[in-house]
């Protein structure tokens, strides 16, 4: 069976299944070091985006892409029937390597892509070839928006809303808010954390129906699953130096409603029951795993 959190876009690459490869997979030890320095010292916006760029190279063998095929996902459909699109602005808020702009270069009036990490607005211009041009980079962080109020039709989040600080988020929210127009809309999708509950859930029923005791289960689930990289109760998830929000979408629907939001409606992104998914296809006859996608108006 394979393994890896499915949100913590741990492909096998990385996590291996039951395979020894811990090169790339913090300990323990490291979650719990981080964690209760992180209640006195959290990094600073600067470092969390030195620690995103890190990354950048080696975003795609590591971070699932909710744009790839087989993928369900609702924001994608949204944004394609958003009428007259050439007449509308867009921002594409934490654009990562920028797995949506080619959906947004030659459709949107206005496209832009905003991201506090240099190195990955490298990695979106390199994607995007001459049609970079067509876009305007904006190489900051999104909790100050300030140079945009008022001017989005749409603002798009796709896993970026993820500051570990959640008066980071209830920032970040705002400024969003802030910078569409009235008429304008928002939508995204975030990590959820319900979906490890989900996998733990079926990995451990697994275990009990072939005859482990409830102690064996238990730890099956939580090796395949990787506990050791989430905080529950906080809704947390930590890849080598980067802690990342990970939600519950009473949550999600709670931070967007506190943030001045109305019309808000969830709806889940379901990935294919595929390697890059905690169990693999061994659990292809259930329901899907997700993330949470979100739509909402200013
Ligand atoms: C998990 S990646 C998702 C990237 C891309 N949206 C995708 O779907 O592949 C999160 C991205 O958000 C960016 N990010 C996280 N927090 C941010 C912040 N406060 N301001 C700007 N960018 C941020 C990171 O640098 C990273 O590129």
């Amino acid at each position: 069976m394979n393994s890896g959190p499915k949100v913590a876009r741990i492909s096998l690459l990385s996590t291996g299944s039951l395979s020894n490869d811990n090169s790339r997979r913090p300990h323990r030890s490291s979650f719990v070091d981080s964690g209760s320095e992180s209640a006195n010292a959290r990094p600073s916006m600067k470092e969390l985006g030195r620690q995103w760029s890190h990354h950048a190279p080696i975003y795609e063998e590591v971070f699932l892409d909710p744009f790839r095929p087989g993928v369900k996902n609702p924001v994608l459909e949204a944004i394609l029937a958003i009428p007259e699109p050439d007449k509308k602005s867009i921002i594409d808020l934490g654009c990562g390597t920028g797995p949506l702009l080619p959906h947004l270069v030659n459709r949107f009036g206005t496209v832009r892509a905003l991201d506090f990490a240099a190195g990955m607005i490298k990695h979106s211009r390199k994607r995007l070839g001459d049609d970079a041009a067509k876009v305007e980079f904006l190489h900051q962080p999104m909790h100050d928006l300030a140079n945009l109020a008022g001017t989005q039709d749409v603002a798009v989040a796709i896993n970026s809303i993820v500051m570990p600080d959640t008066r980071d988020i209830d920032k970040t929210m705002k400024a969003i808010r802030a910078c569409l127009k009235p008429d304008g809309v928002f939508m995204g999708v975030v990590p959820s954390i319900d979906a490890i509950h989900y996998s733990t859930m079926l990995v451990m029923d697994r275990a009990l129906d072939e005859g482990k005791s409830p102690a064996a289960a238990e730890a099956r689930a939580a090796a395949l699953v990787e506990h050791h990289m989430f905080e529950f109760a906080f809704g947390r998830f930590q890849f080598e130096k980067i802690l990342q929000k990970f939600w519950q979408p009473f949550e999600l629907e709670y931070r967007l409603q506190k943030a001045g939001f109305t019309d808000i409606q969830l709806v889940k992104l379901l990935y294919p029951w595929d390697d890059d998914i905690a169990g693999g296809d061994a659990f292809a006859e259930y329901p899907p795993s997700w993330d949470w996608t979100f739509q909402a108006r200013p």
